[in-house]
């Protein structure tokens, strides 16, 4: 039977760059996974891509004033790079904008839709008149019912952290225009996860129980105890894959619908480059599917996606969703508003060449069981003691003195039994870890085997017996090179840039992992070794206390920071700046808008011209107030056709404490039409 593992890592968002717990929390122990099973010869496909699609990315492109296919381009390239530099060996890392995940999801939903297993549900959702488009809901904000914070989201209260729906919202209003949205009746085609209710219990709570990690499986049944409701599968926007119906215009499927449908996509992007059946992947009974996700992906993977998985009927259950805990920074909760990260791609600027030091860092903390923290300290503890201190200080010594004794070649010699048995019950022990998930355990048990040679050399003292015993010499130097060799194969999953380089220095090639587990030698005598490089260095005080201060000066600004101001826009650049023509301006007539209770037009004397602009400020103005007063105009910004009139500029405002907007004036009368910058 063909030993086949579909290994999947969660689709990070294409919206910012990957940072140290996304790599702690899924794509390191994927890799490791990945990289051991084909150690094992299992048949593997280990596949990821960006998560393209969704809300964070079109907030992402509103903030920055480019499309959101702008933003997916910058940041999957970005993102695809910090993996493959710190060596995440995925087969395929795809992107859901590509044409074959549109064609594969549009084709699954079709095929739901075949069969029946969706509900058309008519709602009422809320539509911005002016935008001419519905919201999501974290296009709406409003007050808190329940905090009375002003900036609530549609979805979510970020002060007081509750959960909300649209219509909870007090005085809600469209970021898009800054109205207040209607409710306008919309359809959209519902799951109805409460069909698949007994399905998830047999298959998930009485079926792994015990194989299951328990976060995830408590997660999971108290999803099920509470009962499962139908979820829209598509919805009113217009990023997205479109939803393949013709009664749809202005509908695609939602990002949880189409987002795991990637990981088939991607599969079969893979398959037909590399002349396989996808197939043989995610529906054959000789495949074992496994996700590795962050904990808040649970839901998603463990019952949306199972339940779609059912519905279409082709398809093969996970045989195990790996989820993990958070991982925090310096005992705070890594933030990408705050800044409060250590960045992948910033990470592999500062540190050239010690991926396999971030790997060993981050997998020895990996937040397996439950929440846990990366300091910078520990991370220098973690190369300067155990890396260099124990893994490099050993291989060092035994490349070292075979070339100083024996010109480079392995000498003859007689295997020491307890450690050709150390060498065995590390391979072992990091088999039957890895069938469990547990890479802590599983790390250790690579270290445990390099600090048994530290300590074997250290016993065996060769560079005293070389003088008086040269057999005795020659067998603790044999050992000591098996246990060298066995290393750098057994590292391979963990510190895989640090294995190539061990393999090239013994010259040896990589060997199945079961003959690791039983092989009698792995470096034969009379074989040359090449010269000795250096696999890890000491990291300085100096180097860490740089990205300590780096992190204490974004605390800084973080607390000079008003929580309550609006966070400040992405960075632009001085010729962006340069761009925008701002003057002085005198306004010299004032009307209402007939049916805008809001709008006021005005013509402009904009010291270049006289034109018409419209403005909102008629609740805070009566048209007589405004007349000769002195403005400051945004002359270069595009006409906008407002209530069927063409507003040809924007007058600056500002909102007084009482709400009230008042214009931004020069604080003595100017000539029209002088610069403001
Ligand atoms: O939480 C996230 O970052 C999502 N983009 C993960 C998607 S995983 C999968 F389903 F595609
Ligand atoms: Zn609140």
């Amino acid at each position: 039977m063909t030993n086949r593992k579909m290994i999947t890592a969660a689709l990070p968002y294409a919206n910012g760059p990957v940072h140290i717990g996304h790599l702690a929390g899924v794509y390191i122990p994927a890799d490791v996974y990945a990289r051991f099973q084909r150690r094992t010869g299992a048949d593997v496909a280990f596949i990821g891509g960006s998560d393209e699609h969704g809300i964070p990315i079109t907030i992402r492109a509103r903030k920055e004033g480019v499309t959101p296919q702008d933003i997916v381009n910058k940041y999957h390239e970005i993102i695809k790079n910090s993996f493959a530099d710190l060596g995440i060996s995925f087969d395929e890392y795809s992107r859901t904008t590509s044409k074959k995940h549109y064609e594969v999801s549009q084709d699954f939903f079709k095929t739901l839709y075949n069969k029946n297993k969706f509900q058309e549900e008519v709602s009422e959702q809320y539509y911005d008149e002016q935008a001419g488009e519905f919201l999501a809901d974290r296009y709406i904000v409003g007050t808190c019912p329940n905090c009375g914070n002003d900036g609530a989201y549609g979805d979510q209260c970020e002060k007081c952290g509750s959960t909300l729906s649209p219509t909870e919202l007090i005085n809600p209003k469209s970021m898009l225009s800054g109205n207040v949205p209607i409710l306008k009746e919309t359809k959209n085609w519902y799951l109805p996860l409460n069909d698949y209710e007994n399905f998830l219990n047999e298959w998930i709570i009485e079926g792994h129980k015990d194989d299951w990690k328990t976060n995830v499986y408590g997660q999971v049944k108290s999803w099920l105890n509470d009962g499962l409701k139908p979820r829209a599968m598509t919805r009113d926007l217009n990023w997205g894959v479109p939803v393949p119906l013709p009664d749809a215009e202005g509908k695609v499927l939602y990002v949880w619908f189409d987002a795991p449908i990637g990981y088939i996509s991607f599969t079969q992007e893979w398959a037909e480059k590399n002349g396989k059946n996808w197939k043989d992947y995610w529906q054959s009974e000789e495949s074992d599917l496994i996700h590795f996700i962050g904990k808040d992906n649970i839901v998603f993977h463990c019952i949306i996606f199972p339940a779609m998985m059912k519905a279409h009927g082709d398809y093969k259950m996970p045989k195990n969703v790996p989820a993990f805990e958070f991982l925090n920074l310096e005992n705070d909760k890594i933030s990408t508003s705050r800044n409060w990260a250590v960045w992948a791609h910033e990470y592999l600027e500062d540190f050239p060449g010690q991926q396999d030091v971030l790997r060993y860092a981050l997998l020895s903390s990996a937040p397996e069981t439950k929440d846990n923290n990366f300091t910078w300290k520990d991370f220098q503890t973690k190369n300067n003691s155990e890396l260099v201190g124990i893994f490099g200080n050993f291989i060092n010594r035994v490349a070292v003195l075979t070339h100083k004794y024996y010109a480079g070649k392995i000498p003859q010699g007689k295997m020491d039994s307890e450690a050709l048995s150390e060498i065995h019950k590390s391979a072992t022990e990091i088999r039957s870890f890895l069938d469990k998930f547990e890479f802590r355990n599983a790390l250790s048990a690579m270290m445990n085997l390099a600090r048994f040679g530290n300590q074997y050399l250290q016993i065996k003292e060769p560079w005293k017996t070389i003088k008086t015993d040269e057999t005795v010499t020659a067998n603790s130097m044999y050992t000591a090179a098996q246990i060298a060799a066995a290393l750098a194969q057994i590292c391979e999953p963990f510190m895989p840039f640090s294995s190539d380089k061990l393999l090239n220095m013994f010259n040896l090639t990589k060997q199945n992992w079961q003959e690791l587990e039983t092989a009698e030698t792995y470096i034969s005598t009379g074989h040359q070794i090449n010269e000795a490089a250096l696999l890890f260095s000491k990291i300085e005080d100096e180097t860490i206390d740089f990205q300590i201060h780096k992190l204490e000066s974004t605390k800084q600004n973080n607390k000079k920071t008003n929580p309550n101001a609006n966070p400040v826009k992405d960075e632009i650049q001085f010729d962006d700046f340069t761009k925008i023509d701002l003057r002085t301006a005198t306004i010299l007539t004032a009307e209402k808008v007939e049916k805008a209770d809001k709008l006021l037009k005005f013509t402009v004397d904009t010291g270049v011209d006289v034109r018409t602009v419209v403005s909102g400020v008629a609740e805070s103005f009566s048209p007589e107030e405004c007349v000769g007063k002195q403005v400051m105009i945004l002359l270069n910004l595009a006409p906008r056709k407002i209530r069927g009139i063409e507003s040809q500029g924007m007058l600056l405002l500002t909102t007084k404490p009482d709400g009230r907007l008042s214009f931004v004036t020069p604080d003595e009368k100017v000539e029209n039409g002088v610069e403001i910058g």
